[in-house]
């Protein structure tokens, strides 16, 4: 694959990643992964297997307890707290469940932040919103939006300072079936079209599905997941088959 090739710097790596908390509740052991740039994985898993702790070492709200860490080619530990804390503003765009609009910000000051935090120019909101299909709803405030609305709001402020790296957390598990797969669709067109390499934890067969390969976290480590081209009941079957032939990847 392309970013095997030693020209091309991995969006990320973990090396050796380790966590546990407190006495012996091991959850990360030795973890290894390596994403290539704009590539889309999903992460699958039973609950408090600690996929969200994952997300939170690769993010910096948590620290590991051994390993590397290693965004667009820097060793996030080796950084100074300033210099940790430019490159995650300048590389990474977070999707969470729970959507984390700011309420008293209209959506074209939500979708701008991410710009001002780099002190970048913040016309490129009202692009990025549009792109989302809200152009021309800059100035409501998220209170007059629906679930779907609001998550294609956070997506667009996730990808808007075009990040190398997109951390999603169960990013539709509010939204009912048909507005999940819609904006899991909007959110990999996003992604790619930003050249964004995205991580997306979710429990979902069918929105993993949208993914370009599927992981399993167990026993502390990533799999390759026996389920990728077993979707019996997939949900998402109106999906082209050129999107079927991607993930047989
Ligand atoms: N701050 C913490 N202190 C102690 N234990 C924690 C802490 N955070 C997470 N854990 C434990 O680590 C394990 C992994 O949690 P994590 O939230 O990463 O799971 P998860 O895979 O995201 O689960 P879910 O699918 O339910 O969201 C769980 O057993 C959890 O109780
Ligand atoms: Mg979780």
């Amino acid at each position: 694959m392309a970013f095997r090739d030693e020209a091309v710097v991995p969006a990320l790596e973990c090396r050796g990643l380790s966590k546990q908390y407190g006495a012996g509740r091991v959850v990360l052991a030795r973890l290894d992964f390596t994403l290539g740039p704009g590539e889309f994985v999903a992460i699958m898993g039973d609950s408090g297997v600690g996929k969200s702790t994952l997300l939170n070492l690769i993010a910096g709200l948590d620290s590991a307890d051994s390993g590397d860490v290693i965004i667009d080619g820097s060793p996030v530990a080796q950084l100074d707290d300033n210099a940790a804390t430019r490159l995650r503003r300048q590389k990474l765009g977070f999707v969470f469940q729970a959507f984390h609009v700011l309420p008293h910000l209209t959506l074209a000051q939500n979708v701008a932040l991410p710009l001002l935090l780099n002190e970048l120019p913040t016309a490129g909101a009202l692009d990025m919103l549009a792109a989302v299909g809200l152009g021309g709803r800059g100035d409501d405030f998220p209170r007059q939006l629906s679930g779907g609305e609001l998550q294609r709001v956070a997506i667009a402020r996730a990808l808007v300072h075009r990040p190398k790296l997109i951390l999603a957390d169960e990013p539709t598990g509010n939204l009912d079936p048909d507005t999940a797969h819609e904006v899991l669709s909007l959110f990999r067109t996003q992604s790619k079209a930003t050249g964004a390499a995205t991580i997306m934890v979710t429990h979902s067969e069918a929105a993993a599905a949208v993914a370009d390969r599927i992981l399993i976290l167990s026993d502390g480590g990533l799999h390759a997941s026996p389920a990728k081209h077993a979707l019996s009941a997939d949900p998402f079957s109106r999906d082209t088959p050129a999107r079927s032939a991607d993930n047989a990847r």
